[in-house]
C-alpha cells in the first residue's frame, strides 16, 4: 500500500496496578498487503474495553499481548484491499483491529460487515460486545422476571447502563450503583432506573437495604469487591448474580481479601455465574434483533463517550478505570 504509514501503539511493558505511559510505545511501519483470503481495514473506531487491561498483563481467556504487538481491541473502519470475494473494498466492518491505523483481518482472525444503517458507534456499543454482553449477561443468567429487583453496579457504564434498561423493559425495579450524583442522574432521569446509590459518598450496604425492601432477586456485577459483598448481603432466595466483571481489581497487585457474605448464596440458593461473551456468539444475530428493536421502538438509549485521536488510545483505557466516562468508550481514529 505504497507510501502509507501504519501508526501503531505497541505493549512496551506489562503493567503492574494500573497501566501507565511506560505501557505503550507508538510505532510506525508500512501498511501492509492483503495475503490470500485477507482484508486490510482502514480503522475508524476502536472499543476500549476493561479487558484490555488484563490482556496487557497476563494469559486470561485468551492469551496476553506478547510485549511489543500491537494492543489487542475490537474496532470498526472500511475495507481498503480485499483478497476475499464476499468482502468488497469499501465494505465497513468490525473485528478485532488493534490500536492502529491500518489492520489486516480475515485468515485467522473473524471480518463481520456492519449492516447499512447501522452507525460504526453503535455497531460498537448497543450492538457490538457492550450491548451483547448486557443483554446475555441479564437474559441467560439473570433471566429477570417482572416484579423482581435488579440492581446494577457499573450501571452508567457501557454495559451498565444497558443492563439495567433490560431489567425496566422487563418490567422489573431497577436500582443503579454508580460513582458520581452526575452518572446517578443520568440513570434515573434518562434511562428509567428507580433509584441510583453514589457509592463513592453512600453507605452502599446500607442504602441497598433502603431502596430493595424486598431484597434483591437480580445483582449484575460489573465492579465485583466490596459491591458485590454488599450486594450479597441482601440477596433472596433463588437469587441471580451474573458476574460479567471485577473493574475494582484489574488493577488490584495483590489479591483482594473474600467475600464476607458468600454464604448467603448457600442459605438463599442463590447463584452466582461467570461468563464470557465470546460463549455466546452462536447466538449473537438473536441478541442484535431484539436490541435493535428496542432501539427502533425509542426504548433503549445508547450513549458514547468518544477519545478524539489513535494516541489518545491509552488514555481511552484509563477514563475506565477513573470513572471518567458516562457511556461506552470509544477512540475515534484521527488522519495518521
Ligand atoms: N464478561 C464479559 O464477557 C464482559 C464483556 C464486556 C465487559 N465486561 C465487564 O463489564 C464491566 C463494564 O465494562 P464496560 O466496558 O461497560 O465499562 P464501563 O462500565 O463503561 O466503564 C467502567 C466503569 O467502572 C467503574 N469503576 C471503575 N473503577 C471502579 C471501582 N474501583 N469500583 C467501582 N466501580 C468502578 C467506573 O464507573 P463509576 O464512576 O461508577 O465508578 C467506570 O465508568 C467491566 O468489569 C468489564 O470487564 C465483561
Amino acid at each position: 500500500m505504497g507510501t502509507q504509514v501504519n501508526r501503531r501503539i505497541v505493549l512496551a511493558s506489562r503493567p503492574r496496578g494500573k497501566p501507565g505511559p511506560e505501557c505503550y510505545r507508538e510505532d510506525r511501519e508500512a501498511v501492509p498487503e492483503p495475503a490470500d483470503a485477507e482484508v486490510v481495514v482502514r480503522v475508524r473506531w476502536l472499543s476500549i474495553d476493561p479487558t484490555i487491561r488484563g490482556w496487557m498483563e497476563r494469559d486470561t481467556y485468551l492469551p496476553a499481548i506478547p510485549v511489543g504487538d500491537v494492543i489487542r481491541s475490537g474496532g470498526a473502519g472500511e475495507v481498503l484491499a480485499s483478497r476475499r470475494d464476499d468482502i468488497p473494498i469499501g465494505t465497513r466492518v468490525f473485528g478485532m483491529v488493534g490500536w492502529q491505523d491500518y489492520a489486516v483481518l480475515g485468515a485467522d482472525t473473524p471480518v463481520l460487515p456492519i449492516p447499512e444503517g447501522i452507525s460504526y458507534e453503535d455497531a460498537l456499543s448497543v450492538y457490538g460486545i457492550t450491548g451483547l454482553t448486557a443483554y446475555f449477561g441479564l437474559e441467560d443468567i439473570g433471566k429477570p422476571r417482572a416484579g423482581e429487583t435488579v440492581v446494577v453496579s457499573g450501571a452508567a457504564g457501557g454495559v451498565g447502563s444497558i443492563a439495567g434498561q433490560i431489567a425496566k423493559l422487563r418490567g422489573c425495579r431497577v436500582v443503579g450503583i454508580a460513582g458520581t450524583d452526575e452518572k446517578c442522574d443520568w440513570v434515573v432521569d434518562e434511562l428509567g432506573f428507580d433509584a441510583c446509590i453514589n457509592y463513592r459518598t453512600e453507605d452502599v450496604d446500607a442504602r441497598l437495604g433502603k431502596l430493595c425492601p424486598d431484597g434483591i432477586d437480580v445483582y449484575f456485577d460489573n465492579v465485583g469487591g466490596e459491591i458485590l459483598d454488599a450486594a450479597l448481603a441482601h440477596i433472596n432466595l433463588h437469587a441471580r448474580i451474573p458476574l460479567c466483571g471485577a473493574i475494582s481489581t484489574y488493577n488490584d497487585t495483590e489479591v483482594a481479601s473474600g467475600l464476607r457474605n458468600i454464604r448467603n448464596l448457600i442459605s438463599q440458593r442463590g447463584l452466582m455465574q461467570g461468563f464470557i461473551i465470546l460463549d455466546y456468539q452462536e447466538r449473537f444475530l438473536e441478541a442484535i434483533l431484539q436490541l435493535g428493536t428496542w432501539v427502533a421502538d425509542g426504548k433503549l438509549v445508547s450513549r458514547v463517550d468518544v477519545v478524539d485521536g489513535l494516541s489518545q488510545a491509552p488514555a481511552g483505557l484509563s477514563r475506565l478505570f477513573d470513572g471518567d466516562n458516562i457511556g461506552k468508550v470509544l477512540v475515534a481514529v484521527d488522519e495518521p
